[in-house]
């Protein structure tokens, strides 16, 4: 018997119910024209794949979608909680709807998301937004249809968070945006309780998807046309843990590689603490996954790594790297790095930068540390200053820049294969795509090349900039 707990039928057939009822309610109140929801997500992919169900669900009950606040009848925030810096972004962008909500009475808004997780901001959004209609955390997400309903039809405000169980919720719509890549989820929540993240306190416990679900949702998603599949996780190296199945992520990377299509597989994120070489010959011997690794290493000391409770050191992550590096030669790493832990000093920091060189990342995700509340390392002293730490934060800036521009000038002339994603957004006229190891390519197309938009293509480099590349099409 799995441990993992699904829906039951009839709280599925419930939301069934409410979603015919928000139907009815929407359709006598919006008889001359489709209900517009504008949805803007914060955060990780996590919150993407998310919002993408939250608007199968908003679309089922009969919302129309729309890019322009003045135009919407409903808005939700996915918010995230990550970093101080993400949630005052919220905030503010909060405050600039009560103009909206000044002009049409009949806006409904809502917020959703990791922050709403946390009852010191549902305490302010309840006390300093009292235009907001509707608040959910993100164990209830399946139950949407319900509250929404509660909240045209009511009058009071509906707050529903810190409930459920984390059960799994199959089979409810999703809405992809029309692009080549999709997210899949494979896995939820977080036990690992890095000491400076909020992850686990707001995303609950691991739990992993049934293998046949994953692949019954890849399968339609390849049938439908899409090219790129990124497999979504806190810790995806862990997958499958309580499962059914015995199915390891190696062994689902196997299973998704094996189905038809022309596709290309993705994942993230993986934790250096539970990447094994089997994962890395996997990766190293399946056709369609690419050879992208981002193994967030947060920092090169081992006192600072087991502060964070990290679960390795730098000597395990440099084996790691360079087993991945033996095996898979045009290998792309990626990390993510937390500058100015508490308590780390400066000469600690210095192993940091001197990881980063020796590894080579292609790319890197940097931030300043951010307290958060609740966490351990919220507690813990922190005597250097942020202006001290924002000077580290432009070294190691500085450091990666250096080898980025080295890593890219060596990619000069060289032909890739590349899936075209769409117009570049930086010149008109260009396409824009990404290379294997998942670094940006632009190149001129002229109308009639426009048509490779969404598939594989080789393109040759002409320019390498520090992080992205511009080149021509080759003929095929
Ligand atoms: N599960 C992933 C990371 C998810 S959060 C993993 O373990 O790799 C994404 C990144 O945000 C983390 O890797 C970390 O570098 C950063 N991060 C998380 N909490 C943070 C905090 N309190 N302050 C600064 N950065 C943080
Ligand atoms: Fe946060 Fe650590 Fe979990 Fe990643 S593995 S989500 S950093 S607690
Ligand atoms: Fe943010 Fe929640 Fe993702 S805190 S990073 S949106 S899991």
């Amino acid at each position: 018997m799995s441990k993992q707990l699904q829906l039951t039928d009839s709280e599925i057939e419930l939301q069934k119910e409410y979603l015919q009822k928000v139907r009815a309610v929407l359709s006598a109140r919006f008889y001359d024209r489709t209900p517009k929801a504008y949805i803007h997500t914060y955060g990780c992919q996590g919150n993407v794949a998310d919002s993408e169900r939250i608007m199968g669900m908003l679309s089922e009950m009969g919302y129309g979608f729309t890019e322009d606040l003045s135009e919407a009848d409903f808005v939700l925030y996915n918010t995230c909680a990550v970093r101080e810096h993400a949630e005052d972004r919220v905030f503010g962008n909060v405050g600039i709807l009560k103009k909206y909500k000044e002009e049409n009475h009949n806006l409904i808004i809502a917020l959703c998301g990791c922050m709403m997780q946390q009852q010191h901001i549902r305490d302010k959004i309840y006390k300093s937004y009292p235009y907001v209609d509707l608040v959910f955390g993100t164990y209830v997400i399946h139950r949407l249809p319900e509250l929404v309903y509660k909240t045209i039809s009511g009058k009071k405000r509906v707050v529903c968070a810190d409930e459920g169980n984390g059960a799994i919720a199959e089979n409810t719509p999703v809405y992809r945006d029309k692009s080549v890549k999709a997210w899949l989820p494979i896995m939820y929540g977080c036990d690992n309780f890095c000491t400076y993240c909020i992850v686990p306190y707001v995303r609950g416990r691991e739990r992993s998807r049934e293998p046949e679900q994953i692949i019954a949702e890849a399968k339609n998603i390849i049938s439908k046309g899409y090219k790129e599949i990124t497999l979504l996780g806190q810790n995806v190296n862990s997958f499958g843990k309580n499962n059914k199945s015995d199915m390891n992520f190696a062994g689902l990377l196997r299973e998704i590689n094996a189905l038809d299509g022309e596709f290309k597989i993705r994942f993230m994120t993986s934790h250096p603490k539970d990447c094994t070489k089997e994962l890395i010959d996997t990766i190293a011997e399946c056709d369609k996954v690419s050879k992208h690794l981002h193994l967030p290493f947060q920092s090169g000391n081992d006192r600072v790594l087991k502060a964070m409770n990290r679960h390795y050191d730098r000597k395990k992550y440099l084996e790691l790297v360079n087993y991945a590096k033996e095996k898979i030669p045009d290998l792309s790493l990626t990390s993510d790095v937390i500058v100015g832990f508490p308590g780390e000093t400066y000469e600690e920091f210095k192993d940091t930068l001197s990881l980063i060189k020796e590894v080579e990342f292609t790319s890197l995700f940097t931030f300043i540390y951010s307290a958060r509340k609740g966490t351990k390392a919220a507690e813990m002293p922190d005597p250097v200053s942020r202006e001290e730490k924002g000077k580290w934060f432009q070294e190691l800036l500085d450091v990666q820049e250096e080898i980025a521009a080295r890593r890219t000038a060596y990619m000069n002339g060289k032909v890739f294969n590349v899936l075209v994603e769409g117009e570049s957004k930086n010149k008109e006229g260009w396409l824009s795509g990404r290379t294997d190891a998942n670094i940006i390519i632009e190149f001129p197309a002229t109308e009639e090349q426009k048509n490779v938009i969404g598939t594989y293509q080789n393109i040759k480099v002409t320019e390498a900039l520090n992080w992205i590349l511009r080149g021509e099409l080759q003929q095929s």
